[in-house]
């Protein structure tokens, strides 16, 4: 299957950091179909081999044992080629439709991984150039808008040119094995099915935490901040996964109306919720690994008196049969105390107690995404060494079963951009978010963003290093429980 996959913005920061090591992990995994070209579009003069040569030092700085080594990258390389394009002129896409049309692949990706104020742009010039053919495949990279309008703008402008089918829009956090896994465990098992709503669950915790800053993305995180960085996307698709119904077959619109109904059922913010139950945070200077780092206002294209949030934790229902009542608990941020990302789905207690459980520990299911990638089961045992102590008799110790996918599969498994790409190229949607979803996901986040428009307080401080603001463990804590760390 001959395939021409052409990135615009193609000397992006995306595409040397993320879809080039993710195509050449496919190919060195023999994944990547036979007879493709990978065509870089961007603004500066390079020959095809000067591009290549730019794409050689870049994986300089990738990771160890997805770098390349000479040979193996002098035979990637010879995919590569290059077109010079200023995507705001007319009459370069001919130079792109010239180099298309020196053969007939069987599809054509266009892989935006520009501004998104050119996405409108590009696509009225590909359909001007006749570059909208059936074969034609378009990837969009986020943010898909900065509100509800502006998406709609964006997918209303795609959707003029290109039908929903020929539509890839990346949620990369779609992509990462421990999602795939927990479609498997939760629709390829009947074990957690019965168990798994609100009857049972007491609540749930997504965490998405990360160490970095914004490095050098300051401008851009000036504009965005962590609820439209992560919370709109990634953590609203991973509810999504956790929540939905059963799909009726495994086919990507079975599994999208699922999802569209999860973000339909969230419970609409009151004025009373917006105060109490949405958390947001700016980093202050602080520890991180043993070094000191600088505040957020201090770095980089950040204005000193931001009012920007790098953390957000937020409170939100379902309201639909399974889950009427169970809290779902979402925390996201830069400069906290530890990067990773799990999801803890925590099971109510006995309905009577004759054994003494650790206090405030529940079974807990808890599914983790990074750095590890794998299932653990927290379950409650009797400590056996400890049953001559004077009272110890009845206490339980907490034991975990854990299931180490790294270990079980290989840590050489496919990679979230890897796998999106391969799915590109071989036109499956299901790890595609389709309009409709983004657009509620919007609808949902925009009266907070409203809110903050108008909250003179703005964002809490929380030390670099930590957990963010206090306020999280508050807001948490009136509902009787704590985050995971706290227990
Ligand atoms: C991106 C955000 O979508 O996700 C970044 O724009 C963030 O700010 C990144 O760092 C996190 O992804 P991951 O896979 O490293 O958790």
């Amino acid at each position: 299957m001959a395939f021409d996959l052409v990135f615009f913005g193609g000397t992006g920061d995306l595409v040397w950091r993320k879809l080039m090591p993710a195509l050449f992990q496919a190919y060195r995994h023999d994944t990547l179909p036979e007879g493709g070209r990978i065509i870089g579009v961007g603004r500066d003069d390079l020959s095809d081999e000067q591009y290549r040569q730019q794409i050689q030092m870049r994986f300089e700085q990738v990771d160890g044992a997805k770098r390349p080594n000479s040979e193996e990258f002098a035979r990637f390389a010879s995919l590569l080629c290059y077109v010079r394009m200023d995507l705001t002129n007319p009459e370069a896409y001919a130079k792109l439709k010239t180099r298309l049309s020196e053969r007939e692949a069987n599809s054509v990706v266009m892989y935006l991984s520009t501004a998104p104020s050119l996405f409108t742009t590009v696509c009225e010039q590909l359909a001007a150039s006749g570059l909208n053919t059936p074969q034609t495949r378009i990837v969009l990279e986020k943010p898909l808008g900065h509100d509800l309008a502006s998406n709609r703008a964006i997918n209303e402008a795609v959707g003029k040119v290109f039908k929903e089918q020929q539509i890839f829009r990346i949620d990369h956090y779609l992509g990462k094995p421990a999602v795939q896994n927990l479609f498997a465990m939760r629709f390829g098992n009947a074990l957690f099915e019965p168990l798994w709503r609100r009857e049972h669950i007491a609540n749930i915790q997504i965490t998405m935490s990360e160490e970095l800053g914004v490095e050098k993305r300051g401008a851009f995180y000036e504009t965005t901040g962590a609820l439209r960085d992560m919370v709109q996307n990634h953590a609203l698709q991973l509810l999504c996964a956790i929540a939905m119904e059963p799909p009726i077959n495994a086919h990507a619109d079975a599994i999208r109306d699922e999802k569209l109904k999860v973000l339909r059922s969230l419970k609409r913010w009151t004025p009373e919720t917006l105060n109490q139950h949405v958390i947001r945070g700016q980093y202050a200077p602080g520890i991180i690994d043993g070094k000191p780092v600088p505040a957020y206002c201090e770095e980089a294209g950040v204005h000193p008196d931001s009012s920007t949030e790098t953390f957000v934790a937020l409170r939100t229902e379902i309201a639909n049969w399974r889950w009427a009542g169970v809290p779902f608990y979402i925390r996201t941020g830069k400069r906290m105390a530890s990067h990773e990302a799990h999801i803890h789905i925590n099971f109510r207690s006995t309905p009577h107690e004759i054994f003494k459980n650790p206090a405030g520990q529940f079974n807990t299911l808890v599914i983790h995404l990074q750095p590890k990638d794998g299932l653990e089961l927290h379950l409650f045992a009797q400590d056996q060494s400890k049953r001559n102590q004077a009272g110890s008799n009845n206490a339980l110790s907490p034991v975990h079963l854990d299931l180490d996918f790294d270990k079980r599969f290989g840590s050489q498994r496919v990679g979230a951009y890897e796998r999106l790409l391969l799915d590109v190229l071989g036109g499956r949607l299901n790890l595609f978010v389709r309009s409709d979803e983004q657009e509620e996901a919007w609808r949902w986040v925009e009266p907070i963003l409203h809110h903050w428009r108008f909250d003179a307080l703005g964002p809490r401080p929380y030390g670099a290093g930590t957990w963010g603001p206090s306020a999280a463990s508050a807001m948490i804590a009136r509902d009787g429980f704590c985050w995971s760390e706290e227990t």
